[in-house]
């Protein structure tokens, strides 16, 4: 099975980074992972030039063609980003607004995916980190392109405690992935 994960954090040894690869690690052995840092990806915003309503394809050509294919086709899609102001990073929502053709032809992505979704975030919860305005954004999101979000992990407090010190969040993604690895044993979904 495939799993595309996209990490939105322009640190790629970050918070972000760490809870990520506590998660992908276990699936390595059994699934084809693909880790794009889309900080370092050239990919535009969204031009709302409408050709995607009537092409049914994006006519921007950039990097976010290579990854078309794979958030219509993959069997997981993971998307990790840190908390930015409520939200992704502006580097990942450029990803998600570039998918207004799946949007506009739901037709042109598989269905029946899993959806991952992993946050940071710095300050502590009773701070109020912006986590869960993220989730709502990112659902809707991942609802679009037919990978619905199954599993969500975040860990909160980075400013005070560094995700590689949070033992029982990165034990958590381990276990998460662990869950999804049998879920998709034999190459059925079945979360
Ligand atoms: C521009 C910017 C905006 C941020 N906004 C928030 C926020 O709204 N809520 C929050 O809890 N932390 C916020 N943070 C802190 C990051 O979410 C936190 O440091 C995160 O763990 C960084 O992950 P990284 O090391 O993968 O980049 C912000 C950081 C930056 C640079």
């Amino acid at each position: 099975m495939r799993i595309i994960a996209l990490q939105g954090s322009p640190r790629r040894d970050g918070h972000t980074a760490a809870l990520l690869e506590s998660f992908l690690s276990p699936l390595r052995a059994t699934h084809t992972v693909k880790r794009i840092d889309v900080c370092y990806q050239h990919i535009l915003p969204c031009q709302s030039c409408y050709a995607c309503q009537s092409s049914s394809a994006c006519v921007t050509d950039d990097d976010m063609q290579d990854l078309y294919s794979h958030l219509a086709y993959d069997d997981v899609v993971v998307l990790a980003s840190p908390v930015y102001f409520y939200g992704v990073t502006a580097q990942l929502k450029a990803v998600i607004d570039r998918c207004q053709p799946f949007w506009a032809n739901p037709s042109q992505r598989k269905t029946t995916r899993v959806g991952v979704l992993l946050l940071t975030a710095g300050a502590p919860d009773a701070h109020g980190t912006g986590v869960s305005t993220t989730e709502s954004a990112v659902r809707i999101f991942m609802a679009c392109i037919g990978a619905p979000l199954s599993y969500v992990l975040s860990a909160t407090n980075t400013d005070a405690v560094p995700v590689c010190k949070q033992h029982a969040v990165l034990e958590a993604a381990a276990a998460t992935a662990k869950k999804l690895a049998h879920a998709t044993k034999g190459g059925e979904i079945c979360v």
